[in-house]
């Protein structure tokens, strides 16, 4: 089967991308797919990487490599696949396949899925609507509502209110959360880039001006105090919900810095929550996943609050970071599916 793994992209996570595909490209059976590494410069340049040396990928070198080959994915379905140009001659490739692994804008929203829609490939993961939904986190936020989960209070606020006064915007965040800490998140970005914790009306004004740099849309949203656990879900028709894994990080919250960087944020595998607080975690998350209609893969994050052990829904990420530390693949491997089987089920719920 020919299968093209899509990485890189023009988002701020195109680092990202490249662990989780390096370590998907590690993973895949050679013996069932011929595979096409394909990588996205951050400016958004296609390219067809031959030898796919996996630790250029990883190490972000890839783009140096001598023997890229520009490459196009055309949305013309007779050619359903890419077009190579080497050597200024155009080379055709059928693809059976797509494994978009990009994080972030331009990959993880909807976007690449389209160009898939339209070249009539099938491809691993959500379609364009539920990618675009659960990229921006206030229509998740309404999804999720109708959905009947519990989630984190908010207020949205938006550009161009917050350039016409942000004074009124900060005190009427302020107002509607009714206390401080709050968490300032700009609606489309990952890996809590651009995210803020405010503990006052300055550094609340402060956190929107940053994240306004980043986005249109600005949600400012209730702290919740909890343990921060992560559920993966995986199917189509019928998903499965895995167990429930736990984040402990040593910084204030799992920022950037410390979901890749620092490896002393630690992942507990199940959670360190009650049986019963597994169940309501991976029964809500089976709802959102519906609720938002995803199909194929997302990890679904919870909080379960110190205070009285509510579940909180957080956010949902429909491509989940597939790094060698990343939880996804580690809570499907407590389930006793390893990463090449889990591999070739994604994959194979392309076509369902
Ligand atoms: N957006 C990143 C990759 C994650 O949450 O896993
Ligand atoms: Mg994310």
């Amino acid at each position: 089967m020919k299968l093209a793994v899509l990485f890189g992209g023009i988002s701020s996570e195109h680092e990202i991308s490249c662990l989780s595909a390096a370590s998907i490209l590690r993973n895949l059976d050679r013996t069932k797919y011929e595979i096409y590494a394909v990588g996205i410069t951050r400016d958004g340049a296609w390219r067809y990487c031959p030898t796919c040396d996996v630790e250029r990928i990883e190490n972000g070198s890839w783009e140096r490599m001598a023997d890229l080959v520009p490459a196009l994915l055309p949305p013309d379905r007779g050619v359903h696949g890419l077009v190579l140009l080497r050597e200024g001659a155009a080379e055709t490739v059928r693809l059976d396949c797509v494994f978009p692994v990009l994080h972030g804008a331009g990959g993880e929203d909807g976007t690449v899925q389209g160009l898939l829609e339209l070249a009539g490939i099938p491809y691993v993961g959500c379609g364009v609507a539920a990618s675009a939904n659960s990229m921006d986190k206030s229509i998740t936020k309404v999804l999720v509502e109708t959905a009947g989960v519990r989630q984190a209070k908010y207020y949205l606020a938006l550009r161009h209110d917050f350039e016409r006064g942000a004074e009124g915007v900060v005190r009427a965040a302020a107002e509607q959360l009714g206390s401080f800490p709050v968490f300032v998140k700009p609606c489309s970005q990952g890996s809590s880039v651009g995210v803020a914790k405010a503990n006052n009306m300055l550094e609340l004004a402060a956190g929107l001006t940053e994240a306004f740099a980043l986005d249109d849309k600005v949600l400012v949203e209730e702290f919740i105090d909890g343990h921060e656990v992560e559920c993966a879900v995986l199917g189509n028709r019928e998903p499965v919900a895995s167990t429930v894994g736990e984040i402990a990080p040593t910084q204030e919250f799992y920022t950037f810095d410390a979901k890749y960087k620092d490896e002393s944020s630690k992942l507990y595998i199940p959670a360190h929550i009650t049986e019963r607080q597994i169940e309501t975690v991976r029964r809500n998350a089976l709802r959102v996943y519906r609720a938002l209609g995803c199909r194929g893969l997302a990890r679904v994050d919870f909080f379960v609050t110190h205070a009285d052990g509510e579940v909180v829904f957080n956010e949902l990420n429909s491509i989940p970071g597939f790094t060698s530390i990343s939880m996804y693949p580690k809570l499907f491997d407590y389930e006793g599916v390893r990463y090449p089987e889990l591999l070739d089920r994604l994959i194979s719920f392309a076509w369902e």
